[in-house]
């Protein structure tokens, strides 16, 4: 079943930019959808008209029959999202478990049940008992990932944003927090859409991708046919992230 309906939205801003150009894209219930693209096309703007914080100038987005244009049902729109920013968000005036129970909270009231499902999240993530008690500024990098992924989880979206997730990370790290995502998406029975620039993180989270460009989604497919799509951007664009992921290994 089709979970997400992009029907062919614009979006521009005041400058005159148009950043969402004709887009029209359908999610499928429990895939894993990727949103490919080069800094600066539009990534964060989708994900923003998406979620409604953003609105949109013309076309729909649906999910699950909703159209986020429908204020009347626009809390039970946005309570099937959870989000894992790219800078993580983690409350700094809170301990680790007290974000996550915040997370928690937003699906149940009861407080008991709340720290419960905390804890159960944050060692799920990898996070030990130890680091429950300390504040984002206290954990690293990327258990400050764990955390925020933890936090996003437990309010048992129907659908999973991840924003950059591996950005500002360092490569082994990086690699690791894309292992537990993956290793997330396959546990729980939800959508996921992954917003990102680099192919090698498409690769391995991906049932499908979409790649934007110039506000409209150009190409859609699963990644092993990208290479010889016959779609002149993919190809371009995946060549042109191998030779870059070559250099990086040769430290030029
Ligand atoms: N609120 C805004 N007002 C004006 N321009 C914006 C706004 N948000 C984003 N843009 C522009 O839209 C384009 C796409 O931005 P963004 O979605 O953040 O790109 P990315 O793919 O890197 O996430 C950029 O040119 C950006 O400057
Ligand atoms: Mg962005």
């Amino acid at each position: 079943m089709t979970k997400i309906i992009f029907d062919n939205v614009f979006k521009s801003f005041d400058s005159g930019l148009r950043v969402l150009n004709n887009l029209s894209v359908r999610i499928e219930e429990g895939e894993s959808h990727i949103i490919l693209g080069q800094s600066g096309c539009g990534k964060s703007v989708f994900l923003k008209c998406l979620l409604g914080i953003m609105p949109i100038d013309s076309g729909d987005i649906t999910v699950d029959g909703i159209s986020v244009r429908d204020e009347n049902c626009y809390q039970e729109y946005l309570r099937k999202f959870s989000i894992l920013f790219q800078g993580n968000a983690l409350f700094d005036s809170m301990t680790i478990k007290e974000n996550v129970i915040f997370g928690a909270n937003r699906r149940n009231k009861d407080r008991k049940l709340c720290n419960k499902i905390a804890e159960e999240k944050l060692l799920a993530v990898g996070l030990e008992e130890r680091v429950f008690d300390l504040y984002p500024a206290e954990i690293s990098g990327g258990m400050q990932k764990r955390a925020a992924l933890a936090r996003a989880i437990a309010v048992e979206p129907e659908i999973l944003l991840f924003d950059e997730p591996t950005s500002g990370l360092d490569p082994i790290t990086g690699g690791v927090i894309c292992n537990l995502l993956k290793d997330t998406i396959k546990s729980l029975d939800v959508t996921t859409i992954t917003i990102t620039h680099d192919l090698r993180v498409a690769e391995f989270l991906a049932d499908r991708v979409s790649l934007l460009n110039k506000g409209n989604i150009v190409w859609t497919g699963c990644i092993s046919d990208m290479q010889k799509s016959g779609n002149e951007f993919a190809e371009n664009f995946y060549h042109a992230s191998n030779v870059i992921s070559l250099n990086k290994k040769a430290k030029i």
